[in-house]
């Protein structure tokens, strides 16, 4: 096998991962989610998932990544060779290439409402406008094609630089950009005149609003944006070092995402509340990020143009820096397995994943244009990829994992791992291996159960 690349630092490792789990899931889908469900109930049952799923997962993902040293696929080879674990491996590689067939679409919109922000397009246009500037955008034939491609190709020549040279200089560089942009917007939202309704909304719990679905989403949420369940985060971990604390790493990438996640509401919510805009039921998907949004900047700063102004720019570029994070590390899934599997140097692999998914991703695009009535089970294909992927691939991957860890790796073997062979403490690890064993195979059953329709909770 040809010799691999390790990170460099443990901070590298740390902003590599975070940068992979830190992205328009934080930014975009948790507010989202937060504001549909109910404020800081949901935020608190979000927390839980974290805590009892998201942290020993992605322990579990880290440990068969790092222990067998190779791309997600042939580390279940390794690790139980001649088995049919193999495809948990190969079904994460799949849902990698789906979500980077759509993901990117989002993100080159990113692009575009950058370039608009920076050109001070938003200046005196009315609510009706942004949803033309949107539409008129995102059903465009060849636009949002070429920031789609901008995106696809970003992301290409960060993974053909390499592992140390480029997936972790280049996250060590955004990673702290994306905090400075963070820590100034939430200044500017909170300080808003009636920011405080907002704040009230974020940390003031209603226990009334939480349901079965409010679990279910959280759950679903909090699997995206720690981005597990398609061994991701296995392939990162295939290039730590032996003296990586894996149980800490997992702890810092999973407090860093849940803290920007709920930045992200202090962001946008305080906002929203000052322009005294009601979230609607429509505010889901593209339309609270795209449309609701730049009104509410325009609004809330319309004393202060010229900070409306920086705002929406920070705002967009954020989005920007916080999904080439991402991207990167989808296209090291399917980059790492294609490579080391079939055999080809690095850059022959990355132009293969980036050709295959840059024509699939044109197709995902002109979902929202002259494709948009073609539908394969009711559905555009933007969103057959974006169901398939988030509702059934991630959470059966990450189920699987679970099961995987919990009943089929040897114990001493797992403990070996976290410990570094022995030179650390491994506190709490009876109740870790409970939880892959029972907790979150039966809770990510029924989230799937409950995606699919065929059960209900409450
Ligand atoms: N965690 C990313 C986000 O929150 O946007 C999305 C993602 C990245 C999902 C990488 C899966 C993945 F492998």
């Amino acid at each position: 096998m040809a010799s691999r690349e390790n990170f460099g630092s443990k901070l590298g490792v740390t902003l590599a991962a975070a940068g992979s789990a830190v992205g328009l899931g934080n930014i975009w889908r948790f507010p989202i989610e937060t504001g549909q469900n109910g404020g800081a109930a949901y935020i608190i049952v979000y927390i839980a998932c974290i805590i009892i799923l998201g942290i020993p997962i992605m322990i579990s993902e880290f440990a068969i990544g790092r222990r067998s040293r190779r791309n997600t696929a042939g580390a279940y080879e390794a690790l139980a060779p001649g088995t049919q674990w193999k495809w948990i491996g190969r079904l994460g590689v799949f849902t990698g290439f789906i979500i980077f067939c759509y993901y990117t679409v989002v993100a080159g919109w990113t692009l575009e409402y950058s370039a608009l922000a920076i050109g001070n397009a938003f200046e005196g246009k009315t609510a009706e406008d942004y949803k033309t500037i949107f539409s008129e955008f995102a059903g465009h034939p060849i636009k949002p094609l070429v920031w789609m491609a901008v995106m696809f190709l970003l992301t290409h020549i960060i993974i053909v630089k390499g592992v140390t040279s480029g997936i972790e200089k280049y996250s060590k560089l955004m990673m702290p950009v994306l905090f400075i942009i963070v820590i100034i917007l939430v200044y500017c939202s909170v300080t808003l005149p009636k920011a405080s309704e907002g704040l009230d909304f974020l940390l003031k719990p209603d226990f009334s609003k939480i349901t079965g679905n409010t679990i279910l989403n959280a759950m679903g949420q909090a699997f995206f944006s720690l981005s597990l369940g398609l061994g991701c985060l296995c392939t990162y971990a295939s290039y730590f070092a032996k003296d990586t604390n894996l149980t800490k790493t997992a702890l810092n990438v999973c407090g860093i995402d849940t803290f920007i996640a709920v930045m992200a509401g202090f962001i946008i919510f305080p906002a929203v509340f000052n322009a005294g805009y009601q979230l609607q039921p429509s505010d889901v998907g593209p339309s609270l990020i795209f449309i609701t949004l730049p009104s509410i900047f325009q609004e809330s700063f319309s004393q202060m143009p010229i900070v409306g102004y920086i705002f929406a720019v920070m705002f967009y570029l954020l989005l920007v820096v916080a999904a080439l994070t991402s991207t990167i590390s989808i296209h090291e899934v399917v980059n790492a397995y294609i490579q080391e599997e079939w055999h080809l140097t690095r850059s022959q692999a990355a132009w293969v994943v980036t050709g295959i998914c840059m024509f699939l991703g044109f197709f995902s695009c002109w979902s929202f244009g002259w494709l948009s009535d073609f539908k394969i089970f009711g559905m555009t294909v933007f969103d057959l990829f974006d169901f398939c992927a988030s509702n059934i691939f991630l959470p059966v991957g990450g189920m699987l994992i679970s099961i995987f860890t919990g009943w089929r790796l040897d114990k001493k073997m797992l403990k070996a791992e976290l410990s570094n062979e022995g030179s650390l403490k491994v506190p709490l690890f009876g109740v870790y291996t409970f939880i892959l064993k029972f907790i979150a195979p039966l809770a990510i059953g029924l989230v799937l159960l409950n995606q699919l329709g065929l059960f209900k909770l409450l």
